[in-house]
């Protein structure tokens, strides 16, 4: 049973995909990392620009993950800590031919760090996105050149499906037994004119 209520069938790996608050203090395989970069790297990009770069740190090289985690906002650390790598995001706002604004850069990145994601729930990890870190650290800490822009921090790790304890167990509870909920396709997909919904499958023939 996929752990998203799903209206149409999706790819394994869509219906399983979650953001953990609670990860297995535990590495992560260096092999298992290199597919979902391998996957990132696949991801389709504006003129195959792959405006994208990522910085790494392992839960297993101490100091570096550290590092790295005192980037991250506060309230994300928290949970952060517990993760078998992080990552940062970093985008190349300009193109390298011409050295025009790449207006799609961020899209990009997005589509570069989804297949990250899904590449990581089927190997049966799963990554927490975050926007919440500290840009102007970054920058100074890893040195980001002029011309590129780092953006987001992603925690990967081994999910931990443990009943939660401790004083922040009900909260925790909530949050990751809540609902899962997204917004219906008929109220984010449109047809012949805004607002109107598109129709798809046994809608589409009852109309
Ligand atoms: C670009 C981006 C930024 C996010 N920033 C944060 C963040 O700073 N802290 C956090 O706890 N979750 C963050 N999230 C996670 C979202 O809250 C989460 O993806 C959303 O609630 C949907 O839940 P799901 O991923 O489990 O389906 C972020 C997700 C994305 C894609």
């Amino acid at each position: 049973m996929s752990l998203n209520p799903v209206e149409h069938p999706v790819l394994n790996a869509i219906a399983d995909r979650w953001s953990p608050y609670r990860f297995e203090p535990r590495v992560v395989e260096s092999e298992k990392l290199g597919q979902c970069f391998e996957a990132a790297r696949w991801a389709a990009s504006s003129y195959n620009e792959q405006p994208w770069s990522f910085l790494l740190s392992r839960r297993e090289n101490s100091d570096s993950f550290q590092r790295m985690l005192m980037c991250l906002m506060e309230a994300n650390q928290t949970w952060a800590e517990q993760a078998g790598a992080l990552v940062l995001t970093v985008i190349n706002t300009r193109f390298k031919r011409g050295g025009k604004p790449n207006r799609v850069a961020l899209h990009d990145l997005g589509q570069a760090s989804a297949h990250f994601a899904l590449q990581a729930t089927a190997l049966g990890l799963q990554v927490h996105q975050m926007g919440g870190v500290n840009l102007s650290k970054i920058r100074h800490e890893y040195e980001i050149p002029e011309g590129y822009e780092p953006q987001t921090a992603l925690a990967v790790g081994y999910p931990d499906l443990s009943e939660p304890v401790g004083k922040s167990a009900e909260e925790l509870k909530e949050r990751e037994s809540g609902p899962r909920v997204r917004l219906p396709v008929h109220e984010i997909v449109f047809g012949d004119k805004w607002g109107s919904s598109a129709k798809f499958g046994d809608s589409e023939e009852a109309s």
